[in-house]
């Protein structure tokens, strides 16, 4: 069923406003599930927009899936802020959230500040932070110049392939509590949301449960307040990396594949362009332009 705001999407007298801070606790309050997808360009946010989702996030994925880097490590502001200005662009109605490169909030809190502010300037409506409480400064900070912060705990992916690698996250009585009083930290410093990844389902249900602020998981379970999923990878584009809690809901990789395939069949063989694909001159005009280029 389509929905009514997908119908009025395009609809010019249609006022469409932009998620805040405020929609997205609500949506907890209310028991909606938050949907969140990553975005790193304008076309594709004018797609995932227009479908409604909740979230769109300029994750730092963008390095691995746009630019091709082994890891999210390297992808530096520069290169994030240019997706940001694709996905801002592209949007509408979701709030867009950014995430803050390694090296560009560590530093201190001083540091966040300037560098979230870049962000906020070309129109991210909130930033994503990967840490637990060793972050407490840098997001009350923020929060205290006016940034929203979203935080990030549990497989912490700009690190995590430094140390242990990518490894699911709370399977013990004591890594789980450790977790759980990172959630609260953060909470208490004033964080709007958290990403919970690769975190076992029963320790991000509790997590969940126990805190206001909205937790969205990303192979995390399904009692988590929303989730969130590297757009690529659901679309089947992405495929160095098939992580197991990802659902395919397309195969684009093939799709687009057997699309170029076919368009570089047609070229070879002139099937394309056809008629209905280019342009004409009036003809008296050409006979004109013949008899003027005619060989002498
Ligand atoms: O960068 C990213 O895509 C993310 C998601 C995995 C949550 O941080």
């Amino acid at each position: 069923m389509q929905q009514r705001y997908q119908k009025n999407y395009n609809n010019p007298n249609t006022r469409i406003r932009k998620n805040s801070v405020n929609d997205i606790l609500t949506l907890k309050k209310k028991g909606e599930k938050i949907a969140v997808l990553t975005a790193y360009d304008y076309s594709t946010s004018l797609i995932c927009d227009k479908a409604g989702l909740d979230i769109l996030l300029v994750g730092d994925s963008a390095g691995m899936v746009m630019l091709g880097y082994k890891s999210t490590m390297p992808v530096g502001i520069g290169e994030m802020l240019v997706f940001c200005k694709g996905v801002v662009t592209g949007t509408k109605r979701a709030m867009v959230v950014v995430d803050m490169p390694f090296g560009s909030y560590q530093p201190s809190p001083a540091a966040a500040i300037k560098n979230a502010i870049r962000f906020i300037k070309v129109g991210c409506d909130a930033v994503k932070l990967e840490g637990g409480a060793e972050l407490v400064d840098t997001i009350k900070a923020l929060v205290s110049v006016g940034i929203p912060v979203m935080g990030h705990i549990g497989l912490k992916p700009q690190t995590s392939s430094l140390w242990e690698g990518y490894k699911v996250q709370g399977k013990t009585k004591d890594s789980s509590v450790k977790l759980i009083a990172e959630a609260r930290a953060l909470e208490r410093a004033g964080v709007f949301s958290i990403v919970l990844e690769m975190v076992t389902s029963e320790v991000a249900t509790i997590i969940s449960k126990n805190l206001s602020v909205p937790v969205i998981g990303i192979g995390s379970g399904s009692g988590c307040d929303g989730q969130v999923l590297v757009l690529h990878d659901m679309l089947g584009i992405y495929e160095d990396i098939r992580p197991k809690f990802v659902k395919r809901y397309a195969d684009l990789s093939n799709s687009i594949f057997q699309a170029v395939s076919r368009y570089r069949a047609d070229v070879k063989s002139v099937k394309f362009p056809e008629e209905q694909n280019f342009f004409h001159m009036n003809s008296n005009e050409y006979q004109e332009l013949k008899k003027n280029t005619r060989k002498k």
